[in-house]
């Protein structure tokens, strides 16, 4: 464990550049690695997640390496050439590495051994397991549907139509990457929107890809499988999910004004800011411009008296990794915030909502745990009083960022048990953090 006291400090000034989209970074090279040739990779997200795909990818055969000039090159072997991996594929702490490869592997000829942390073995593996084994891939789990487990990938693997019951971009990015060597026509029908990376880097690659809305609104997603992807040249934007922290930072740190750089703005995934300038929040866009076929601007963020709100859990699937700043945010805010609809939260890294709810009130917030959601009495901008002992983090590096910047807006700081998880999604968060303070 690295435990850290993360000191009241600020204002916050300066520009920064957060690294680069995770979601965006895991796919990237997943595509790279089933295109014949060379795909160029600039801005890939170097933290242990991606690096776990990374892995994996090489595993099966492709070549996943990065350059000198921090550019990464990635020579694939082809949809449907992917070999057998020598050794179990270690995910770590990633639940998107695991359940978007085990929809690539349930397509090919391929048996694999999926292991991870402790953190990881506990999330519900159920919701891909289900329809890739409708697409005759065949699963040995341990109890729960969770890791380990062996995954007999089936060739041919057969198309399916499959209605999304959770919200969820892994679930509906699985079935899409097992339709990839699936011949025919596989399709996805999503009632709720979740981020559409995948369906941009697919049709980027060239897959045939087609979304419709049917009559009930819902979005009819299709894939021909047996493609044949191209390779590409990718620029991968900045992450917002890594942006979040330092808007919530720089919006309840008294005098700060911070302007964060290429942030990607993908509508999929720009639900915090609207929810933070909903709250009164100051976040100008600048220079909005398109970045790897995803709209990105500058962010200029200003410290602002921020109000509580009842959060319309429509939202949600638009921000789901970003209530644990979010929730920090409304502890300083003025006035109640009430979050709703948050049931996926306790299926992330950790519970979000209860472990949330322990460490703000460990650091002097007034939180009230419901069943699906938070309600937060804010101090109305006053500083937080603080923690006397260690933050439980539970191998969630959100949990340990959100509570980094909880401390540095209290008044005797707080302690975060284990810095170690902020490396999966944000290595250098904490020097970016000292850095602005200083
Ligand atoms: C992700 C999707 C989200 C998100 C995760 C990354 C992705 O999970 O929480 O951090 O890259 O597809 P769900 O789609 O399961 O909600």
């Amino acid at each position: 464990m690295r435990p850290r006291r993360f000191l009241p400090a600020g204002p916050l000034k300066g520009r920064i550049r957060v690294p680069g989209d995770k979601s965006i970074s895991h796919r990237s090279i997943m595509l790279g690695a089933l295109a014949v040739g060379e795909t160029r990779v600039t801005g890939l997200l170097e933290g242990e997640d991606v690096l776990a795909t990374a892995a994996a990818m090489r595993a099966m055969g492709a070549s996943v390496e990065r350059l000198e000039s921090g550019e990464w090159v990635i020579n694939g072997v082809g949809v449907g050439a992917l070999l057998q991996p020598g050794a179990p594929l270690d995910m770590g702490n990633s639940g998107t590495s695991t359940r978007l490869l085990m929809g690539l592997i349930a397509s090919h000829p391929i048996t694999a051994t999926f292991t991870g942390d402790a953190s990881l073995s506990k999330r519900p593996m159920g919701r891909v397991i289900d329809p890739l084994s409708d697409m005759g891939a065949i699963f040995e789990a341990s109890e729960g549907g969770r890791l380990p487990l062996i995954l007999k990938g089936a060739s041919p693997a057969v198309p399916i139509t499959y209605r999304l019951p959770v919200a969820s971009a892994q679930v509906k990015s699985a079935i899409l990457l097992a339709g990839l060597n699936t011949p025919g026509i596989t399709t996805v029908i999503e009632p709720v929107p979740t981020r559409d990376h995948s369906e941009r880097m697919l049709r980027g690659f060239g897959a045939e890809l087609t979304v419709e809305t049917d009559a009930e609104g819902a979005r009819v997603i299709s894939i021909r499988g047996e493609a044949e992807l191209k390779p590409q040249t990718i620029e991968v934007p900045g992450d917002p999910s890594s942006a979040a922290f330092f808007i919530v930072a720089a919006l309840v740190v008294p005098g700060s004004e911070v302007l964060i750089e290429n942030v990607g703005l993908n509508p999929t995934r720009a639900g915090i800011v609207e929810v933070l300038r909903l709250m009164g929040g100051s976040i100008e866009e600048v220079n909005p411009r398109e970045v790897g076929g995803e709209p990105v601007a500058d962010l200029l963020v200003r410290h602002s008296a921020l109000k509580g709100i009842d959060v319309d859990p429509a939202i949600v699937p638009s921000m789901v990794d970003e209530f644990p700043a979010l929730f920090v945010a409304a502890s300083l805010a003025e006035g109640v915030t009430t979050t709703t609809g948050l049931d996926e939260l306790r299926v992330k890294e950790s519970d979000r909502i209860s472990v949330m709810a322990a460490a703000l009130t460990a650091a002097g917030a007034a939180v009230r745990e419901t069943e699906d959601g938070l309600v937060i009495t804010g101090t109305g901008g006053q500083p937080l009083p603080g923690s006397q002992g260690a933050i439980a983090t539970h191998l969630d590096h959100r949990i340990a960022m959100s509570m980094a910047i909880a401390g540095i807006a209290s008044r005797s700081g707080v302690e975060v048990d284990d810095t170690r998880p902020i490396a999966t999604s944000f290595p250098v968060f904490e020097a970016m953090l000292d850095e602005l303070a200083a």
